[in-house]
């Protein structure tokens, strides 16, 4: 299981003391949510955030794009370093899903294409060879801390299903309400990535990070 902790969640007052913390423990990725306060009533992080956490943290760079124009911030924030950003299929028209992907690649950075609670996981088949991660929200995005929404358990598995019939090499990423218990009903479900907030920094860092593995 890849562990993707959530930097929204973390103690800003205690910032570089945090993430050295999530440098030590066994999370790969850090998972970087950016809200425009428009696509969600919330804003979170610029560019330049991103960049200093690069400086600082050696981690793969896992990027969410909760905007209303995710054409233009993709480009700023692979720029910035993300290794992977993930945009969501509300925000885009459909014919600009596969040519986003492919310019993400063309870039030598890998696409995530991910889905609110109400969106029909049907609308992801089309793409299952054209990205690299699928995010199935377990919450409303735009805040941290909310509690898990069941039913994502139900779409990991028929996204699990597909995508193993299909043959592709795609993982599937959960974000929202994460903790030991709902991390191993997504685990169960066929999950690879778990994204936690508020789990892990209101925790042990260490601990809490182990605890989803
Ligand atoms: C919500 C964000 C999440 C959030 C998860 O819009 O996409 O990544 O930080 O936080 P928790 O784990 O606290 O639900
Ligand atoms: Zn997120």
């Amino acid at each position: 299981m890849i562990v993707a902790p959530s930097v929204l969640s973390l103690d800003f007052t205690d910032t570089r003391t945090q993430i050295e913390e999530l440098n030590a423990s066994d999370a790969a990725w850090m998972h970087f949510d950016v809200m425009d306060g428009h696509f969600v009533p919330n804003l979170s992080f610029g560019p330049d955030i991103l960049k200093a956490f690069c400086k600082i943290s050696p981690l793969f760079k896992d990027v969410h794009l909760m905007v209303s124009d995710p054409l233009t911030y993709s480009t700023i924030f692979l720029e910035a370093g993300a290794d992977l950003v993930t945009v969501h299929y509300e925000a885009m028209e459909e014919d600009q899903i596969r040519p986003f992907a492919q310019r993400i690649h063309s870039l030598g950075k890998k696409a995530g294409l991910s889905i609110k609670p109400k969106t029909p996981v049907e609308v992801l088949k089309p793409y299952l060879a054209d990205f690299d991660l699928f995010l199935i929200m377990s919450v409303e995005p735009g805040f941290g801390g909310q509690k898990f929404h069941a039913e994502a358990v139900g779409r990991i598995r028929t996204l699990r299903k597909w995508i193993d019939e299909a043959g592709v090499a795609a993982l599937i990423e959960v974000d929202g309400g994460i903790n030991e218990e709902t991390g191993a009903m997504c685990r169960m479900a066929g999950c690879d990535v778990l994204v936690a907030g508020s789990y892990v920094f209101k925790n042990d860092i260490k601990k809490a990070v182990q605890s989803l593995e």
